[in-house]
């Protein structure tokens, strides 16, 4: 099996099948959410909170990451891996695309992505052939600029901004937006406008697709679990069955529900 590109998935996109994602750090659980048959597996900077046992994911380095992130590609098949660029990591361009290149040579990485509304250095990324992944919404390196992690885009002016921040990173070449923490209202907004598929973590149903972090559906952690997750450990005996409860739930569009969203 080769492993899915990013056409496959913007082919899901636009024939209305939900793309399905989980977070994964090594070979074992790679291996599981692979043979599940989840979509995408996200190497997130969340390591830095659930297997390093940080508050936040600010302390996580590149090289934090480029180890997991070729644990994770090494036991997968068929999931398009994307690794995150952690925080201070793509300060500037030229940083971006030499951090960028070490996900990619050494990690084994698709694609990858980064916070924020950061046209100049998704462009560059771009241009030197390396997919990016935006994210927008609630933006967990910010935190302590946030100052908590809450609800985005609740109002109109923020909403306008987060959906002017996600066709500006598409405009850039970014070819999939992660979109966290916003009403369910502007995450239907922004996946109907976009042509990238839009992944969605409590941004409600109407996402091109779903992502979690793993530990928090499968209810193993340090990390209280956030209100638009859910523990799908509950009505199963196995971590497999857990997954391929998740990955049905989110291809037949049933999670998340309106429990799960804002
Ligand atoms: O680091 C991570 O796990 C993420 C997801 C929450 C989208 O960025
Ligand atoms: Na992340």
């Amino acid at each position: 099996t080769k492993p899915l590109s990013i056409n496959d998935l913007t082919e899901m996109k636009r024939r209305g099948e939900k793309i399905t994602c989980l977070t994964a750090y090594d070979a074992s659980f790679s291996a599981v959410l692979d043979k599940a048959g989840i979509d995408v597996i996200l190497v997130g900077d969340s390591l830095g909170m659930v297997i390093q046992g940080h508050s936040t994911t600010v302390p996580v380095s590149i090289e934090d990451m480029v180890y997991h992130t070729r644990c994770v590609s090494r036991a997968r098949q068929r999931a398009f891996v994307i690794g995150d660029l952690p925080f201070m990591s793509y300060a500037t361009p030229e940083l971006a695309a030499k951090n960028a290149a070490k996900l990619m040579q050494l990690g084994g990485a698709q694609m990858v992505k980064l916070e924020g509304a950061r046209v100049d250095c998704v462009s560059f990324l771009v241009g030197q052939g390396i997919p990016v992944c935006g994210h927008l919404g609630l933006l967990p390196q910010s935190i302590n600029q946030l100052g908590r992690y809450a609800v985005q885009g609740k109002n109109q002016t923020d909403a306008e901004k987060i959906s002017q921040d996600a066709f500006a990173l598409q405009k850039a070449g970014a070819t999939l937006l992660v979109l966290e923490c916003v009403p369910a209202s502007l995450g239907k907004h922004i996946s109907g406008q976009l042509s990238i598929p839009v992944i969605g973590i409590g941004a409600g149903v109407n996402c091109d697709g779903q992502v979690l972090v793993l530990h928090d559906m499968l209810n193993i952690g340090i990390v209280k679990r956030p209100r638009f997750s859910k523990n799908f450990m509950v009505d199963v005996n196995s971590i497999e069955d857990a997954i391929i409860a998740y990955q049905l739930a989110v291809k037949d569009s049933r999670f998340p529900s309106l429990e799960h969203s804002f």
